[in-house]
């Protein structure tokens, strides 16, 4: 469910019509829906409400300040990879005591900064990450709450890219030697193990590996309390998909109710840290076609939003559905939509059926509010595009489109 709807047929975000915006604010224009984020963290939240749990919001999916304030005011904790995260959830307002930190390659810096925030907990991704944890820790008098990310060996059967739980991805550690981390933090002086984490990977469209992943942690969490660890929080990550095209993903509340029966007496607080169910279908991309071009075999819709916008089709062959912003009633006809940029790569759509569509006329590219602006680069130094959230008839700022000086203001 979203707040991007038709009326008479012109697009409107909640009680702004898309079209004004485009006029007022240009394009490539990402629109996000306040109702939208509030009603995906709601009903995600309440979802787990039979469980003792955070939920820690993904912080890539939409990294926009205005969007993390918003979620800070429902109440939500945060999921963050990297010290530029930390510092944009700190800003936003998040009590470090619901921020969790994940990643691989978390440096002695961040590691510090952290720390002195007072987060809940790292999830620690390797042995040598563990050490140092306790190294930064120790320098700096303090004992740092860690979970191990365990790589329980599933598949998620979701897109390679984004498949995290398998032993050849470069995740977490797998079931013995993450024993054997659990064990080495029994002698570390700062480093105290409160957790056990992991994430399989993200649009998942079936909640099975999701269970098979607790089970095979809920074995590993009988060893740890033979080893007299005293574990209270399950981490279980992201990666609850949407739908994109035809997808048929579960509701939270079939996932919510799974855990539930499985945890039930179980005493740990169960952390969530979904990105894209909440943030995915709150946002849309609105782009202007600049151009129309036929070859023999094609036509083309050459829009002003390219790969350096939203790289999803590119990267992984993603699909986005793509609406008129005014709807005319004409001839179906099929498009490869194209940017700019000199790549052939640089495509958003291939092989797609729209009512024939002119030069100047606008396009809305749906399912952008996650992992749209937060990949979106400078390549071919194109300007990063303008965010707005839409709050019922309110239109909010929250990115302004950069300018060609912002591209060179760190340039020597
Ligand atoms: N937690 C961890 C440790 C993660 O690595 C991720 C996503 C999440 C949570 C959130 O997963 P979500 O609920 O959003 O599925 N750029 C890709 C997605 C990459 C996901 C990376 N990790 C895309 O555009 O599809």
């Amino acid at each position: 469910m979203h707040h991007f709807k038709y009326r008479d047929g012109k697009l409107f975000a909640e009680e702004v019509s898309i079209a004004d915006l485009a006029d007022k604010y240009g394009t490539p224009l990402y629109v996000y829906s306040a109702a939208t984020f509030r009603r995906h963290f709601k009903a995600f939240d309440s979802a787990f409400n039979g469980l003792d749990h955070i939920t820690c919001y993904s912080v890539k999916a939409n990294s926009n300040l205005s969007v993390l304030k918003m979620l800070a005011e429902e109440g939500a904790g945060m999921d963050v990879v990297s010290g530029g995260e930390l510092f944009r959830a700190l800003k936003a307002g998040i009590p470090a005591e619901k921020i969790v930190y994940s990643g691989v390659g978390k440096k002695a810096s961040e590691i510090k900064e952290a720390l002195t925030a007072g987060i809940l907990m790292f999830n620690v991704e390797s042995q040598a990450e563990l050490v140092k944890i306790n190294e930064v820790a120790g320098k700096m008098d303090m004992v740092a709450n860690i979970s191990i990310r365990i790589n329980p060996d599933v598949d998620p059967q979701t897109h390679p890219y984004i498949s995290t739980g398998m032993k050849k991805n470069k995740f977490g550690l797998d079931i013995e030697r993450s024993l054997e981390a659990y064990t080495m933090t029994l002698d570390m002086k700062n480093v105290n193990a409160i957790g056990m984490d992991c994430h399989i990977g993200s649009q998942l469209t079936n909640i099975d590996p999701f269970l098979e992943a607790l089970d095979k942690l809920l074995n590993f969490y009988e060893k740890l309390k033979e080893i007299g660890l005293d574990i209270k929080y399950l981490d279980l990550g992201g990666g609850l998909g949407i739908n994109y095209d035809e997808e048929e993903p579960p509701h939270p509340s079939e996932f919510g109710n799974a855990l539930a029966k499985k945890l039930a007496g179980v005493p740990l607080k169960v952390i969530l840290e979904p990105g894209r169910v909440i943030a995915g279908n709150s946002g849309v991309m609105v782009t202007e076609v600049i151009y129309t071009k036929s070859s023999s075999s094609k036509n083309f819709l050459i829009v002003d939003s390219g790969m350096n916008d939203l790289v999803r089709p590119s990267l992984y062959g993603s699909y986005h559905r793509i609406g008129e912003v005014t709807q005319h009633k004409r001839e179906v006809k099929e498009y490869d939509v194209v940017g700019p940029i000199c790549e052939s790569g640089d495509f958003l759509a291939r092989d797609r059926e729209l009512p024939e569509i002119k030069e100047g006329e606008r396009l809305v590219l749906y399912s952008a509010g996650a992992y749209g602006f937060t990949m979106s680069s400078n390549y071919n130094s194109r300007p990063r595009a303008c965010e707005l959230i839409v709050d019922a008839d309110r239109v909010i700022v929250a990115r302004k489109r950069e300018t060609y000086e912002d591209l060179i203001a760190n340039e020597l």
